[in-house]
């Protein structure tokens, strides 16, 4: 063993999992740049890997054609009665469950290496961060935690000889036999892959999918769906939200956490580039933020990662120009396509489509190809601390201070551009009732409407009723200091389905005027679904946007709500009477407000 591990609790659960798993061989992850080369290297020995000529320290990985996207059927909260788990989540007993898991993960490892991760959700140093082990036995996920996670002896020296930590056991479910021939991306079928959490005992088993989140363990499962319970557990909140800082041209500065789904620009929203003069923007965060109440009483957001998962089909430097100069080196890519000078290449990017290039599937591809070179769920790991709009305290031990809080969705119609909340109540139904076109960040059909609360319905990690009640509780408690809560969509199509709002760097206008209006400073209509910003409460100031647009961008359908009520009604039905009476009441408010 390479540390020096004094923890009874970790030792004993290492060694059961060796025993249950027969890896070949055993590694501690230090964490260092040696051991992610190390282990990069025999990625690529192993072909798994191809470094990339025309990026230093660049590499891409394909998966398995089975493997390309979380699994949400495949998902469980595992809590000791359904209930608990409640009607938005899989659930199986957790003894069963276990029984079943077990058996897989009997000799699974066998032929391969089992790596011990140590790992840091948060600044080590931050009050508000957890400790997780992953044991993996996939270098692909080690390298990837390194950059998403803060890895090694630091952590281990903190958790000293009795520190709380998360056990995330994972395992690609592929045992090798001696003399076998590995595979590029080993994994398990669909019917052999779980993703399970047991919120009461935190602890996260995955197996059969090597994947994103279904395999780097301390994004969705621990940062968020087992954080989200221990959050309802002990007063706090992890969200699915990006945090950004805007510092307007007098040098004051707006906090804001924002939930969107999957694949709806929630990272081109975090490294936003303000297309209004004057106005600056830095990332704190683009996935996830852990909140709590700070000795002041207001909202300390933390941003849990330390890098970016990011879908890289549609980023380039008109969308995100932060992001692709995040990319210049030292990223692990993830089913995009190759090129023949040895760079990446994705649908979407800047310039011209390459004549010839190797797809994610690994065959040959040129423009008169029918599918698609890069995966639809694609991804870039990088390290935040590339990224040139990094906030300066995207690292402080103490949190950014929330001001507002953004819920969205993509909806090519109903949704206006931007509304806010009349009240915390308000927003939380808001948030409770988001909905939007799914995308490909989950295996399934894209384009499909569906209600995606606090964009948490593959992450709440307990009862999605109860979850809205920790909503209106944490209101209270934030009493006169809770953020302010506005509703946006970048996404409304006219009937000919042209986009009508540019997006981008242009949506710093809408944030502009949210900021105005906690500094009283700008007006607002009051509408039937809440305040919205007349066409002159906008910085609309060098865009030419057709008036007939920004109308429509700005109208609330009454009709088209009229007929969201019953499905909103039958959204809130599910939950039964976990279903706080508070939102009931919001929704019988909508209705008497639209008439
Ligand atoms: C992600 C997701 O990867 O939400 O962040 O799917
Ligand atoms: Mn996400």
């Amino acid at each position: 063993m390479s540390m020096n591990v004094q923890h009874a609790r970790l030792m004993a659960w290492v060694q059961e999992i060796v025993e249950l798993c027969q890896p070949k061989d055993i590694h501690w992850c230090d964490g260092s740049q040696a051991e992610y080369d190390h282990v990069m290297q025999l990625a690529v020995a192993g072909g798994m890997a191809t470094p990339l000529k025309k990026r230093p320290n660049s590499f891409l990985f394909r998966s398995d054609p089975s493997d390309v996207a979380r699994v949400e059927a495949r998902t469980y909260i595992s809590t000791p009665s359904k209930d608990e788990a409640g009607p938005t989540n899989n659930w199986i007993d957790p003894t069963e469950l276990k029984q079943t898991m077990t058996g897989l993960y009997k000799g699974c490892m066998q032929g391969r290496t089992l790596y011990v991760i140590p790992f840091s959700m948060g600044p080590v140093d931050s009050p508000i961060a957890k400790i997780g082990i992953e044991i993996t036995d996939s270098p692909y996920v080690v390298c990837n935690m390194h950059v998403m996670t803060r890895v090694g002896t630091t952590v281990i020296e903190k958790l000293g000889t009795d520190g709380e930590f998360i056990p995330c056991l994972h395992s690609i479910g592929a045992p090798l036999a001696p003399g076998q021939k590995d595979s590029s991306w080993p994994c398990a079928p669909i019917e052999q892959k779980y993703i399970s959490h047991f919120p009461d005992e935190n602890l996260i088993w995955s197996y059969g999918s090597g994947y994103g989140g279904n395999a780097l363990l301390g994004k969705k499962c621990l940062a968020l769906r087992i954080a989200s319970a221990m959050a309802k557990r002990e007063g706090w909140m992890a969200e699915h939200m990006l945090i950004l800082r805007l510092t307007n041209p007098q040098g004051k500065q707006y906090h804001i956490a924002a939930a969107f789904p999957s694949a709806c620009g929630k990272t081109n929203l975090a490294m936003l580039k303000p297309t209004i003069p004057g106005w600056k923007c830095e990332c704190v965060g683009d996935d996830i933020a852990w909140i709590k109440i700070g000795p002041d009483g207001r909202p300390h957001a933390i941003n849990p990662e330390a890098g970016f998962f990011g879908v890289a089909p549609g980023t380039s430097y008109e969308s995100n120009p932060s992001a692709m100069d995040t990319l210049k080196e030292n990223i692990i890519f993830t089913n995009v396509a190759l090129t023949d000078d040895g760079d990446v290449w994705w649908e979407g990017m800047d310039g011209p489509k390459p004549a010839h290039a190797i797809d994610w599937k690994g065959r040959d591809w040129t423009p008169e190809s029918t599918e698609p070179a890069a995966h639809a769920n694609s991804r870039f790991t990088a390290p935040a601390s590339q990224c040139p709009v990094i906030c300066p305290d995207w690292e402080a031990p103490a949190g950014v201070v929330i001001d507002i809080f953004v819920f969205g969705g993509r909806r090519a119609s109903v949704m206006p551009l931007v509304h806010e909340a009349y009240s915390w109540d308000h927003g939380v139904f808001m948030g409770a009732t988001a909905s939007s076109e799914t995308t490909a960040a989950n295996i399934g059909a894209v384009g499909n409407l569906r209600r995606d609360p606090f964009a948490m319905l593959p992450f709440c990690g307990y009862n999605m009723g109860d979850y809205f009640q920790h909503w209106l509780d944490m209101g209270d408690r934030f009493g006169s200091k809770a953020p302010r809560i506005f509703y946006v969509n970048w996404f409304r199509k006219s009937p000919e389905g042209k986009w009508l709002w540019p997006g981008f760097g242009d949506n710093s206008r809408v944030l502009k005027w949210m900021c105005e209006r906690v500094d009283g400073k700008v007006g607002a209509v009051d509408t039937p679904i809440g305040r919205m910003p007349k066409p002159q409460d906008l910085d609309l100031s060098g865009l030419s946007i057709p008036e007939a647009d920004l109308k429509e961008l700005l109208r609330v359908d009454v009709q088209a709500w009229k007929n969201e009520v019953p499905d909103i009604a039958k959204h809130f039905a599910q939950f039964g009477d976990r279903l706080p009476a508070r939102l009931r009441q919001q929704l019988d408010d909508l209705a008497k407000r639209l008439g």
